[in-house]
């Protein structure tokens, strides 16, 4: 095993590379605490593993991943196979194995290493690690237990647990935290790209993070607001405008971002052609409703069988139309969502908390109240 020696140029890096005091300090980080590592990356905590991507040997990873068998297949997408698998350290992995289509998987992986090497956030995927012996391509991430939020929205089993709704407003704080950190702390910033539910992670806590950096964009730089580009992302996710003519701004990441939040909302999939005709897009089906609050409350997925606030529902429904408006420069801004979800969110904990008496119920700061009052209500 050795490691990508621009981005990590110390030993001591490659010591921790495989360190999961790395892995567990960055996922308990709050938001705060996942700001101030990105100010002095390293030296607030010197085992973070994203420092530095490990390059393993093909073999190593096949020993890993119990030799790719099925019984370690944990899931499937458009690049390839996803397996479990654990390090030689004993550390807990999820590896990816590229299938190569021609240049264009190559040009992913290369994005994917180089942007997963460079970006460090608590709620964005860590990598571990690559392989690139002869023709072979593969991944090594964290492993994230409770798989992608897609797994635990759609079509559940009748043994599977519903996300409750405080669960589904605190993976939503979370992805837009990642989302924020690309769109605003990143320099220049990133255009994601490819925001969607089997690409939100979770850990053992229902902890969110960002993955699949393959498609991601260095976004506009000086006085340009877009960039041109090739339509890619997937079905029902992508802003109008982009697949219409290919600019590429924030606020396409913004729309793919409201579609999430709708998933999350109802239950349903962004695009489903088991529905009828009119049922199959999410934000075509959801429109009317959104338009008039009496009506917010049959958005809502089923399994919840009541278990929200009227109050959460109307702002988080809000929030969500402005991240779908047709013109872009009408959805808001990422930090302003991350705000208004995060008092939703803490609200929700709140109120769960009251219930099973644990707690007396959090209240909002001034400065939250102000923000949400001025861009949301
Ligand atoms: N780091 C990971 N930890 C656990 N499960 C993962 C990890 N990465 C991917 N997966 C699982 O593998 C599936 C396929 O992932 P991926 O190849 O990225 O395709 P897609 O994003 O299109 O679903 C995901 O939906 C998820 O269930
Ligand atoms: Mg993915």
């Amino acid at each position: 095993m050795g490691c990508f020696s621009c981005f990590s140029p110390h030993r001591k890096d490659v010591q921790n590379c495989d360190d999961e005091t790395g892995v567990r300090s960055a996922e308990s980080s709050e938001r705060g605490k996942g700001r101030d590592a990105l100010k002095g990356r390293g030296k607030e905590n010197g085992t973070r593993s994203g420092e530095g991507a490990c390059s393993y040997t093909f073999r190593e990873l096949a020993v890993a991943a119990n030799n790719f068998r099925d019984v370690n297949l944990i899931g499937q997408g458009g690049f390839g196979s996803v397996y479990k698998g654990r390090l030689e350290s004993g550390q807990l992995v999820a590896v990816k194995k590229l299938n190569l289509n021609g240049h264009q998987g190559n040009k992913e992986f290369i994005m994917e290493v180089l942007m997963l090497s460079l970006l460090h956030h608590p709620n964005l995927v860590t990598l571990k690690g690559y392989c690139t012996d002869g023709d072979q391509r593969l991944l090594v991430y964290e492993y994230m237990a409770m798989g992608s939020l897609e797994n635990h929205l759609f079509d559940l089993r009748p043994d599977k647990k519903v996300l409750e709704w405080s669960t589904r407003l605190k993976i939503a704080v979370g992805a837009a935290r990642g989302l924020e950190y690309l769109h605003c702390k990143a320099s220049p910033p990133v255009i994601y790209r490819d925001l969607k539910s089997s690409n939100i992670l979770l850990d053992n806590e229902f902890h969110p993070k960002l993955s699949d950096f393959g498609l991601a964009k260095l976004g506009p730089v000086g006085d340009n607001t877009h960039v041109s580009t090739r339509v890619m992302g997937t079905y029902g996710y992508c802003a109008p405008e982009y697949a219409m003519s290919g600019k590429l701004t924030l606020k396409s990441d913004i729309y793919s971002f409201g579609v999430v939040m709708l998933e999350l909302i109802t239950g349903r999939r962004a695009y489903d052609s088991a529905r009828n005709p009119g049922e199959q897009n999410v934000v075509v089906w959801a429109r009317p409703f959104m338009k008039d609050k009496r009506k917010f409350v049959q958005l809502v997925d089923p399994l919840l069988q009541g278990r929200f606030s009227t109050s959460s529902l109307h702002h988080t429904v809000a929030i969500t139309a402005m991240c779908i408006q047709e013109q872009p420069t009408f959805r808001p801004l990422i930090g302003d969502i991350v705000v208004a979800l995060e008092y939703l969110a803490s609200q929700a904990e709140s109120s769960d908390a009251t219930r099973s008496g644990s707690r007396t119920p959090q209240q909002p700061s001034p400065s939250h109240r102000h923000r949400l009052n001025v861009h949301f209500s």
